[in-house]
């Protein structure tokens, strides 16, 4: 049976970083206060040359290093983005310019801070069809150029970066196993961000406040344990894996009150959850892939590893996915 495998991966983050004393000073807030509720100390924020798709192709660079495949070998590239430089065209058609990689298709999949989770998912579906087919999957986002800096309640939160991984079909064990995917459109108002105002004087919003991300906490904070677990728990029912099995956890990296929270829940042991929150922050469809890429270059990752995924995010979209490494 073909499997879509990592055979690469890589990350870039902005050389910038911004830490908790740093914020002191643009808002009214506090080391501690961040620390305690949120895990973060500090971020990165990205400057000059470092727009989401530079990170991206970047990342993508790195990614295609280790797997020994060349630009022109890549038949699809999916980049999970929301906050692309440009709406038109996709980071992913800018990220294949960037790179050369002149015999692919591209898009993105805005799926806010699932975004690479559902970009794998994708990515597995072509691959089924056409085990041949290598494809760049990346999580890329500039956070900081859509954070409200006056709003101490989510600047503190968020940070800038890119991760990708190289995928391709392979028969045998290795590679995804399974993935379930969930959306509630119903919730977009307790997180989301507004693009430009409208150039159409009749669809100008009476409530238009900026094109920020904005966010109520404490009902996302809820949401997000009780999703991520449900979704976690569907994933092992479905693929029949014992929560035991699970050698690394890299969950999305939201704060690590959140990660607490599940992993509580799930009855997984800390240790096998990897946990970078604390020096990039959120950074959204980026932080899987970061996450994965720093577990692979740091040997966290053995042959035969079961690898859990799980992500949450604006929309509400949520989900989980297993993989034999
Ligand atoms: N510094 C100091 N005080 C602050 C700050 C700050 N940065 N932000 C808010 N406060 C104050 C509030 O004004 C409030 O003061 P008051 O009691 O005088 O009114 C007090 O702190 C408590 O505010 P809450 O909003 O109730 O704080 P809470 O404990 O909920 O923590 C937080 C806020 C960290 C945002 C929390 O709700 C949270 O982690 N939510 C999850 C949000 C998240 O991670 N979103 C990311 C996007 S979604 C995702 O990636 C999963």
């Amino acid at each position: 049976m073909s499997r879509a495998v990592v055979l690469g991966t890589g990350s870039c983050l902005p050389k910038r970083t911004m830490t908790n004393a740093d914020l002191e000073k643009i808002v009214e807030t506090s080391n501690d206060w961040i620390t305690v509720r949120t895990g973060i100390k500090e971020r990165r924020i990205a400057g000059p040359g470092e727009e989401t798709s530079k990170l991206a192709a970047e990342a993508a660079r790195r990614a295609l290093e280790m797997a020994g495949v060349s630009a022109e070998e890549i038949g699809m590239i999916v980049v999970g983005t929301m906050t692309c430089e440009k709406a038109m065209p996709s980071c992913a058609c800018l990220v294949q310019k960037e790179i050369g990689a002149v015999n692919a298709f591209a898009m993105d999949v805005n799926a806010a801070c699932s975004g690479f989770l559902y970009g794998i998912d994708v990515a597995e579906k072509y691959i089924k069809a056409d085990p041949a087919l290598k494809v760049l999957v990346i999580g890329a986002e500039n956070l900081s150029a859509r954070t409200n800096w006056e709003d101490r309640a989510t600047c503190i939160l968020f940070g800038d970066g890119a991760g990708a991984v190289v995928m391709t079909g392979e028969s045998g064990e290795r590679g995804l196993i399974g993935t379930r995917l969930f959306s509630d459109g119903s919730l977009w108002h307790l997180l989301h961000m507004d693009c430009a105002p409208s150039l159409n004087p009749d669809l100008v919003a009476d409530d238009y406040q900026g094109p920020y991300i904005r966010m109520a906490g404490q009902e996302v904070f809820k949401y997000a344990v009780r999703a991520m677990q449900d979704g976690v728990k569907k994933v092992l029912e479905q693929e029949n894996i014992d929560p035991k099995s699970v050698n690394l956890v890299i969950p999305h990296q939201a704060n690590i009150r959140i990660l607490n929270s599940l992993t509580d829940r799930l009855g997984i042991p800390t240790e096998k959850i990897y946990i970078n929150v604390y020096k990039y922050g959120n950074t959204s469809a980026a932080s899987m892939p970061i996450a994965l890429d720093e577990a692979n270059r740091e040997g966290r990752l053995k042959s035969g590893d079961i690898v859990l995924f799980c992500a949450f995010g604006g929309g509400f979209t949520w989900g989980a996915s297993l993989m034999r490494w």
